[in-house]
This record gives C-alpha cells, structure tokens and sequence, in this order.
C-alpha cells in the first residue's frame, strides 16, 4: 500500500492510478456476508467510475434479492446469537476501535469518496472531526441507554419499569452523496444498540462503504452483525424495503423512494426512518452581518456541489439589502474553482453521474424557461478541462417567483434561487410553502426576531447565522415530506430501540 500522505496527490508522471488506495486493485469487490467476503449468486457486477473524467475505478459484485436474503438470515442469526448477549462495554469497545481505524485510514477513506462519487478532497478531509466523533459518541451511548422506573397510580405492590431493547435486524438504504457519513450514520446506532445490519450502499458511491466494511471487521464485530449488499436500487434496495425479516429500515435519499419504502414495508409493517430531500430557505434580514452572511449562504447552496439534503437552496434576502447580497453571492460563486475533486484548488467537484447531470441541466432550462435569470453559471461546463465529467458551476438565479419548478423542487445540484421579501410574517409563509420541512437559516443580529421566527418554521433544524452545523449530539432530520426519524443525539438511538414496560408485583 502506498503511503497514506501521498493520497490524491495528482503527480507528473502521467500515472495518477500510482497514488490511489490498494483497495482499488482490479480484482471484483465482494460483498460481506455474515463475515466473510463473498461474490454475488448470480455472478453479475457492475462498474464504479470517476465522475470527474470517467476513468473505471473498480468493478463491483451485484447484489440482488437472494443476496439480501443471504445476508438477512446472517444478520438474524448474529442477533440471535452471541451478540444478543454481548456486554455493552465490549460493543462500546467496538465502536471505540472503529473510529480509530476511521481516523487512522481517514485519507485513505476521503480519497475513496472523492474518486467514487466527486466531491472535492478539501470537502471530504473536512469532515473528519464529526466522522470519527460520531463513532466516539455512539461508542458513549452504547453504556448510557436508560429506561425509566414509575411510580404509577396504582401505589406500591407493583414495581413497573420501561425498558430499552435493540429493534432487531435493520436494513439501511443509503446514497451516494455522502458514502462514509451514511455508512457511518447507519452502523453507528445499530452497535450501540445491539442491532444487526444489511447496508445497501448506492450503486453509484460503494467503494468507501466497502473499505468500511473490511475496518468493521478489523475493529472486531462478530460476522454477521454488519453485512454489506451493492446493488441497485430496483433490485437489491427494494428486495431490503420489503424483507420480512428485516424489523427497521433506515432510509436516506429521495422522497420518491422513500414513499416505495413506505409501501413496501407494510408487509411486516417494520420500522422506518426516513431522511429525505429538502429546499431549505436560508433567510437574510437587512440588519444581518451582509458579507458573512452572503458568504456562508455561497457555502450552504454550493457544498458538495449542492448535493446536500439540507443544502440553502431558497436564498430569501430582505429587499433593502437584496442587490448587494445576491450580487456578493454571485461574485462568490464566480470565484469558485469547478474541477476535479483530486485537485487541491477544486471548490466544485464533478455532480455524481451522467443521470444527475440530465436532471440538474433539465433544472436549469426550466429555470430559463420560466423567466428565471442567472446572475451566474446556468450551463454546464463542457469546455476541454470539463469535457468528460459531469460539471456544472455555481449558478444563482433572480426574478424567482415562488411557483416556478426551481423554487420548489429539490434539483440537488449547486443552484440557488435568490428571492426577496418585505416583512417577517411574509417570509415565514413563503419558507414553509414547499412540501418539504429539512433545514432553515436565518441571518439578524436581532435576538428577539430569531427567537420570534424559529418556532415557526416547520423544519427539523433551524440554524441562527450559522448554516449546516451539526454535532453527533443534536438531532438531524426532517418535519414534513423530508421525512421522520432523527440521525445523532439520543433520538436516533431511540428509532434503533424498542421500548418494553416491565411489571411486578411485589407480594
Ligand atoms: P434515490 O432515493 O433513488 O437513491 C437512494 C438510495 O435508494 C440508493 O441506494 C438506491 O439504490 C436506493 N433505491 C432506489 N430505488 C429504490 C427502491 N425502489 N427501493 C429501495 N431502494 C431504492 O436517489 P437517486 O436516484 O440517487 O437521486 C435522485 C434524487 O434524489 C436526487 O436528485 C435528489 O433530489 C434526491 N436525493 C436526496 C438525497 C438526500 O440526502 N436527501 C440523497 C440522494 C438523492
Ligand atoms: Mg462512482
């Protein structure tokens, strides 16, 4: 293996590969079924590639609904067995060893993401600190899950007490947009609880979920307790959704599928969460700190390429300020560097696919259509340093109005629609009017107004002049058609847990 410091080096000698992880060594990438590493039944594969210029990263084995049933059994079996017993501590154990093997392989992990699925190195090395703290949070929880006595009113010969216990086998279904904090989100609580796992990574960013897999195994974890299925969504993710041995699906991705999920699952009528897309409002009175605020929402619409579920992607901005804030964001967006994840200098990676592109560029035609203008961006790059990814730069549009298909739909690509507003009862109503409630920010340096505001918006986070924040103690997740379910914080253990009411009577 190469040095890990070398990593995403891009060199001169014409040999980029020299550099890439010794995961990505031409042999087919199994899948990890109740320990072991195994090819899929039917012998089919499918092909990984770089966004960025297309080049194959590595063929991998495709699982499909006998592969799932496979790894279902395994997972029940290691619930029912020795790991239904194991100590807390010893899990906690697990988790502890699992995130220093994610710090210790964190470049290694970052690279996998940035050539699988696109997005920057500077935004994957980025996330360390929360990846690895997440584990360490879980690791926490897996010795600190507490029931509750109660006294009841029916007085003292009875003793009557909640208990917590893990929900079973879990089925995770996962995109691409962020392969290792999904991973990460998914196996976390299912450790701390005692569940068992069959992830199915998105068929276009398995790699880091696979590499994952081999730490998992490394840090400890009984086979069977987490199984790892590719595969398509048609086929292996519906054959999951639907497994009637499979308790909970945790499910992130659009709200089209999550709806599947949610019929699907009414065969054993299991568990879910879900967390799903988003068009945030990211809202900016006149009196608000204008240049950081305009800077941060650059970065809350265009991070990842805009391939974030929460992304700030309704810029509203109080119309005595509006021209000077759109117009610092649009020269924001002009400055960013649109290029290769692998370059150090790169702001913008590459959208995930050929499939995204046509969906994102089709937002951008409606945008024009409609009578929307962009201020800056609007058409894909496909000049020569473009040409064989899938780019498509910073775009920031006016003369919005509130029905157009790009103020109401998630377009999941790095596009934002600037909006102006008058008064604070005005802006509530327009920020709730989309069918989706993920994320909101608000910009004032008035206490009072953020107080005044933040009940009122029907979203699952609300973020006072910050933007994205997160920490593995605070609940992530969405009001409305963005879902149910938290990821972090307590909540989300407690969508891993059942909750048991323990009676005795004392005589
Ligand atoms: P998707 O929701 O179809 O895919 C997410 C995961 O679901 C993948 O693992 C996929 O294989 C699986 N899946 C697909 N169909 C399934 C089914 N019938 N049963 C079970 N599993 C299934 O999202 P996709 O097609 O990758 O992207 C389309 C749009 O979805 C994006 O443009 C974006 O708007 C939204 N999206 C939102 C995300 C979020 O974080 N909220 C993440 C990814 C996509
Ligand atoms: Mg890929």
């Amino acid at each position: 293996m190469t040095n890990s410091a070398q990593y995403g080096l891009p060199n001169n000698s014409g040999d980029a590969r020299r550099d890439y992880p010794a995961f990505l060594d031409g042999r087919v990438r199994p899948m990890l079924i109740g320990g072991e590493w195994v090819p899929s039944l039917s012998g089919k594969s499918f092909e990984s590639r770089n966004p960025a210029n297309g080049e194959l990263l590595a063929t991998i084995a495709e699982g499909d609904s006998a592969d799932i049933d496979r790894a279902v059994l395994a997972a029940r079996k290691a619930f029912d067995g020795p790991w239904r017993t194991m100590k807390p501590d010893e899990r906690q154990m697990i988790l502890l060893r699992l995130a220093d093997l994610v710090e210790r392989h964190f470049d290694e992990l970052s690279l996998l993401d940035t050539l699988d699925m696109g997005a920057p190195l500077r935004h994957t090395r980025g996330s360390k600190r929360h990846m690895v703290g997440l584990l360490r949070y879980f690791a926490s929880m897996a010795v600190s899950l507490y029931g509750q006595t109660s006294s009841t009113s029916l007085g003292g010969e009875l003793f009557a007490c909640t208990l917590k216990e893990p929900v079973g086998v879990v089925g995770a279904i996962v995109p691409w947009n962020g392969p290792l904090m999904a991973a990460i989100w998914k196996t976390g609580p299912v450790l701390a609880t005692g569940c068992t796992l069959v992830l199915k990574p998105a068929e276009d960013a398995s790699l880091t979920p696979l590499r994952f897999g081999e730490l998992l195994l490394e840090a400890g974890v009984p086979p069977g307790v987490v199984n790892i299925v590719p595969g398509f969504g048609a086929t292996a993710g519906a054959a999951l959704a639907a497994h009637t041995g499979v308790d909970k699906v945790s499910f992130t991705g659009s709200h089209l599928t999550g709806q599947q999920i949610v019929r699907a699952s009414a065969g054993n009528l299991k568990r879910l969460s879900l967390e799903l897309g988003g068009k945030s409002p990211n809202i900016v009175f006149a009196d608000a700190d204008l240049e950081v605020a305009a800077s941060a929402a650059a970065t809350a619409a265009f991070a990842n390429a805009g391939q974030i579920c929460s992304a700030g992607t309704r810029l509203f901005i109080q119309r005595p300020v509006f021209d000077e804030v759109v117009e610092a964001v649009a020269r924001a967006a002009r400055g960013l560097k649109v290029g290769a994840g692998l370059d150090e200098q790169t702001d913008i990676g590459p959208l995930v696919s050929r499939k995204q592109l046509d969906r994102v560029s089709g937002y951008l035609r409606a945008g024009r259509e409609e009578g929307a203008r962009a201020l800056a961006g609007g058409e894909r790059l496909d000049g020569d340093a473009h040409r064989n990814g899938f780019f498509v730069p910073p775009t920031v549009f006016t003369d919005i109005r509130d029905d157009m298909r790009i103020a109401q739909e998630e377009i999941f690509g790095p596009v934002v629609a600037a909006i102006p507003f008058d008064t604070l009862d005005e802006v509530v109503e327009r920020a709730n009017a989309t069918p989706y409630g993920l994320g909101a920010g608000v910009w004032t340096r008035d206490v009072g107004r953020a107080h005044a505001l933040a009940p009122r918006i029907r979203a699952g986070s609300v973020w006072v002049n910050c933007y994205n924040t997160m920490d593995p103690s605070m609940p992530f997740g969405g009001y409305k058609m963005s879902g149910y379910g938290r990821e972090s914080g307590t909540q989300q253990l407690d969508d891993y847990l059942n909750v048991k009411a323990l009676w005795i009577r004392r005589d």
